[in-house]
This record gives C-alpha cells, structure tokens and sequence, in this order.
C-alpha cells in the first residue's frame, strides 16, 4: 500500500518497509528512537531538479540545516551537489563528507568575522550577504585575508510564500535579506567596497512552499532587479532562487521540482535571461521524504478525555510538531487487524507540548514500532538533548543494505565538556 511522500516508504503485506527493509527489523537491530532515510529516495530527489537543469548553467546547492549528517551531504556531494550553508559548523560538516567548498554558498544573516574568514580560507563560491553592514563587515574582512569575497546580495521580494508564519522569509516584516527598494543602492555600495566581486543575486522566500505562484512572483521581482542593477553598470552572473518546495505530508500537493523548474526557466527565458547560471538551495524536498523516524510504543494510556500513546521518541528527537504544530503522518510499522483507538502519540517529556500527532487512529500495542513518516527534514538536525536525552541513532538505507551513519548518544556523551567546581 502507498503512502503519502516516497515511493520507498510503503507496507509490503502488513510490514512497514524503507527501499524494500523491513522498519521494525531495523528498529530491532538498531534501537529506538530511530531515524531511517532511504538513499533511494534523495538520489531521486535530487535527479528530478538535475533533469529539470540538463543543458543549463546550474548548481543544486543542498540546504545542510535540512539534514546534515555526513552521509547524507556525502550523497548529495557525490551526485554532484554544491551546498547552502549557515554557518561555519555546516562548512566544516561539507568538507568532513567530502563536499566541495567551491560548490559552497553561505547563507544568513548573522555571520560572524570568523565565520567569514574561514569560509574564505577554504574559498567558498559566494556570500549570500543580508545586509549593508554585513557587506562592510565581509569587505574588511577580505581584505584583512588579502583575498576576494564573491558575493550575491539576498534580496527580500516581499511575496507572500502562502506558508507557516515562522518558515516564511520573504516578506517585508522578515529579519532576511535587503530591501527591494535598498537593492540597487547596496549593490554599487557592494561593487566599490574593496575585497568583493559581485556575482549574483539570491532570494529565498520560505519554507514548504506547494505553489508556484509565490516563486514566479519572487523570479519577477529579482529579475526586474537584474535588469536595474545591470543598468548600473553592475554585472550579475547568477541566479540564486533559494530553497522552500514543499513536500507531501498528509494531502498537499506541491509541483514536483521537475515542474517548478522548468516553469521558472521559462520564466528566466522569457525575460531575456538564459544565459545567466541558476542556483538552487533545496533542502525538505531532497530529504523530507525520504526519511522516517522509528519508536517503540511504550504504554497505552487511555482516559476520559484523551487517550495517549507514549512513546519513546519525544518533541527532542522531532521538534516540528511542537514548534510549528506540524502535521506529520503516523503508522503502525506492523499492522494489526483491529479496530483503531483515537490517541495522541506523545513522548517521555515533561511538557504538555511534547507530543507527535494528535487524534491518530491507531491499533498498536505496548512494544510495537510505529513511524513517524516524512522526517527527513529538519527532524535530526532539529534535535536536542532537552531532558537530557541522548539524541537518536540514524541509519541510511540502500538496497539490501542499511549503514548505521550516526550512532546513538551514550549518557556520557550528554555531559561531555562540562564541569564541576572546584572541590573546597
Ligand atoms: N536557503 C535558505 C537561505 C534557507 O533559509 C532555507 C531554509 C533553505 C534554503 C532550505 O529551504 P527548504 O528547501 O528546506 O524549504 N525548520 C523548519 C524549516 C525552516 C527552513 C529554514 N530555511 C521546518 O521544520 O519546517
């Protein structure tokens, strides 16, 4: 039976199965709480934005905050990958799993001098810049390394990406990006400051996106900023037109990247623009999907009003629920033939915000796995040790084949570095 997101996450008989592996045999081997991702799934993924860009100037630049464990970018490095980053953590990250630096864009708007100057030293391929302080700050910086800064500026297209307040960045109360309207300004600021080579431009305008009107609206905005800051005599080589397509998590139906792609290539043709490189930052739609994470019920609780279902993964190991209220599928990794009860799944911690999925019709018992569907992204790279809970392993999945990419956190991995005072 098919379930909504991949087509490598779906139940062989009555048994949950990832690429074809049976989840609650490796919730067996591998222990809960659990994140399983499907290899399979992100190479298809990633193929479908590739087809989109055949014969095209282009680089996917996979968003690492989306899942950054090592295996995972070393698979999108090897399928020929750049990468956007936020930080100096995330760049070391690319380099450790192989990835190019020269395919490398730095993103947000909070960088710090050092941040900066390592990304230098390692050459990244652009500075997504925010802001005209930042701009100085990375001019200095620059110079001071004797080496030139590429930059793009990130502008804000102020459109409306129709999405959760908190994942949408593209518009004018937003802390992101420049000003439509300082844009042209900064831009000759950018191309006199010393220590920077104006690239590109860049916008991104938030997060699990299912349409294509607000990205052709953001394209119009950007490229009519082009058109102004070419007319300044400032050249801009590449388009940068973020990350944010959405997936499927229970009945959204977003374009496919394939779609989304060519549509905004039109778009950029249509307008006189081919010629220029594109860049795309995706992340939730390369691994979103592609990923589930595993518990083990661990008692049913039934009251008057609600009942629970505790289980032993908690808002720590998948804080999008309780941070967004995000709704995100649930099944029993083995299914039984009974009637199911209305529950909330919810984890060990001690908040009434820590839950899961709210009202699941569910036939589980006590030591049954059930998954929560679709956390590849921004479910592990979310994760925290509230409640001083060690943090999930994960397990990468190929074929007949399943690596253990991240072992799970022992207790003295939980107070590793801090310390105790002195002894009187
Ligand atoms: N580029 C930039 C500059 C970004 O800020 C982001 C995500 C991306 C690319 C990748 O966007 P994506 O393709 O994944 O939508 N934690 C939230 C999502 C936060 C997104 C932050 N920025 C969630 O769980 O829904």
């Amino acid at each position: 039976m098919n379930l909504p997101g991949s087509p490598h996450v779906a139940y062989r008989g009555d048994d949950l199965s990832l690429e074809g592996q049976s989840v609650s045999a490796l919730a067996q081997r591998f222990g809960t709480p659990l994140y399983a991702y499907s290899k399979t799934a992100m190479l298809d993924a990633v193929a479908a934005y590739q087809r989109a860009l055949v014969g095209r100037d282009h680089l996917v630049c996979y968003a690492v905050k989306a899942n950054s464990n090592l295996a995972v970018l070393q698979v999108f490095a090897q399928a020929g990958c750049g990468f956007d980053i936020v930080s100096s953590g995330e760049l070391h990250r690319v380099i450790a799993a192989g990835g190019d630096p020269a395919k490398v864009v730095f993103s947000g708007i909070g960088k710090t001098r050092a941040e900066m100057a390592h990304a230098l030293q390692v050459g990244v391929m652009c500075f997504n810049v925010e802001s005209e302080a930042e701009l100085e700050l990375l001019s200095e910086v620059a110079v001071q390394a004797g080496r030139t800064a590429t930059v793009s500026l990130r502008v804000n297209p102020d459109v409306d990406a129709g999405t959760h307040p908190y994942i949408s960045t593209g518009l004018k109360g937003n802390k992101f990006g420049i000003a439509h309207e300082r844009a042209v300004a900064t831009y000759r600021r950018a191309a006199a400051l010393p220590g920077l080579a104006v690239a590109g431009i860049d916008c991104h305008i938030g997060s699990q996106i299912t349409d294509t009107t607000p990205y052709l609206d953001a394209l119009d905005r950007v490229l009519d900023l082009v058109e102004a800051v070419e007319a300044a005599g400032i050249p801009i080589h590449h388009l940068d037109l973020g990350g944010g397509l959405g997936i499927t998590y229970t009945d959204e139906v977003p374009p496919s990247a394939e779609v989304l792609v060519k549509l905004l290539l039109q778009r950029i043709d249509a307008r006189g623009h081919g010629h220029r490189k594109v860049v795309f930052e995706p992340g939730r739609s390369l691994v979103g999907n592609a990923g589930v994470l595993v518990s083990e019920v661990l008692y049913l609780k039934p009251g008057e009003q609600k009942n629970f279902c505790i289980v032993d993964a908690a808002m720590n190991d998948l804080a999008r629920p309780a941070m967004y209220e995000a709704w995100m599928g649930i099944v029993a990794c083995t299914r039984r033939d009974e009637p199911p009860t209305r529950m909330d799944v919810v984890g060990p911690v001690c908040e009434s915000g820590d839950w899961l999925g709210r009202d699941r019709d569910l036939a589980v018992h006590a030591g049954d796995h059930i998954a929560v569907l679709s956390a590849g992204a921004y479910g592990m790279s979310m994760a925290s040790n509230y409640n001083t809970r060690g943090r999930a392993a994960e397990v990468l999945v190929s074929g007949d084949e399943a690596w253990l990419v991240r072992e799970r956190e022992q207790p003295a991995d939980l107070f590793k570095g801090e310390r105790l005072l002195p002894a009187r």
